[in-house]
């Protein structure tokens, strides 16, 4: 697991933590990281891309047991080709080498979002962490692939409607329970706690359903410099919150 260095705090000593189940991430700044840095953008999402592998180890080591991170959304194919085919490489090179890891370690790996334009082969290689990782409780790693709240909804409203139409559910079944049914989120607790880096203050179409109730923690850490440490400052905040639900 992540190494702690000296006199930081650990998640031990801070025996009143309260964690939450599922923390979801709007990992930004890999650009801005770069830039500071005179490099290629893609020296940002690789580093990224690392940072990932360690976000893994802070939530296994604090109990966290569902952690989703928006890795591409719908909107980013219009970044430049390059870019996108970056991001791409990424994605491939972290499922062929963290799955071993990830399986060791009790992480069940699955995506949320619209497979059907994704390269073949990421699919194949998404289906197969899955397979493999099936069987693994302690935590669900959730990536949001060309994934995008809205598109969501509207892909969860029309199989809807078919099964309506199919006579499988009728109008005096449709709540909110129901419509959760049908979000690629299907089975997951809603989102705890939305961590946002680098400072933006937006859900840019993250989990907008699923949303409803969850605290938010923005961060002004550029994602490549994100630590263990951003996680349980966000963590700690997040114990101290008193969420009501719409009650008083
Ligand atoms: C936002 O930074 C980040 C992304 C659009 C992609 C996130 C991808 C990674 C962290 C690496 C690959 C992921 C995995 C799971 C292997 P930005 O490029 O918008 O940053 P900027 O706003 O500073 O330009």
């Amino acid at each position: 697991m992540l190494k702690l260095k000296a006199g930081k705090k650990s998640a031990t000593s801070l025996p009143k933590l309260k964690v939450p189940a599922h923390v979801a991430i709007i990992m930004d700044g890999n650009g801005r990281w770069a830039k500071k840095r005179h490099l290629p953008r893609f020296a940002g999402h690789k580093r990224g891309a690392d940072v990932v592998r360690d976000c893994v180890e802070a939530s296994l080591d604090l109990g966290i047991r569902y952690l989703t991170l928006y890795a591409f959304s719908s909107e980013n194919w219009k970044r430049s080709t390059e870019e996108v085919s970056d991001l791409m490489s990424l994605l491939r090179l972290y499922l062929r080498r963290e799955i071993d890891d990830l399986d060791k370690n009790g992480v069940y790996i699955t995506t949320i979002g619209d497979r059907s334009r994704l390269a073949p082969d990421i699919v194949e290689l998404i289906v197969q962490a899955e397979k493999k990782t099936q069987n693994n409780k302690k935590l669900q790693l959730t990536l949001a692939l060309n994934y995008g709240g809205q598109a969501e909804i509207v892909h969860a409203v029309k199989q809807l409607v078919r099964d309506a139409k199919d006579g499988k559910v009728s109008d005096d079944d449709i709540n909110e329970e129901c419509v959760a049914r049908y979000l690629y989120t299907n089975g997951m607790p809603d989102p705890d706690l939305i961590i946002r880096t680098s400072g933006e203050k937006r859900l840019s179409n993250f989990l907008l359903w699923q949303a409803a109730y969850t605290e938010f923690a923005f961060l002004d850490v550029l994602w490549p410099d994100f630590t263990k440490e951003s996680l349980i400052e966000a963590v700690t905040d997040f114990s101290q919150r008193d969420r009501r639900y719409g009650a008083r």
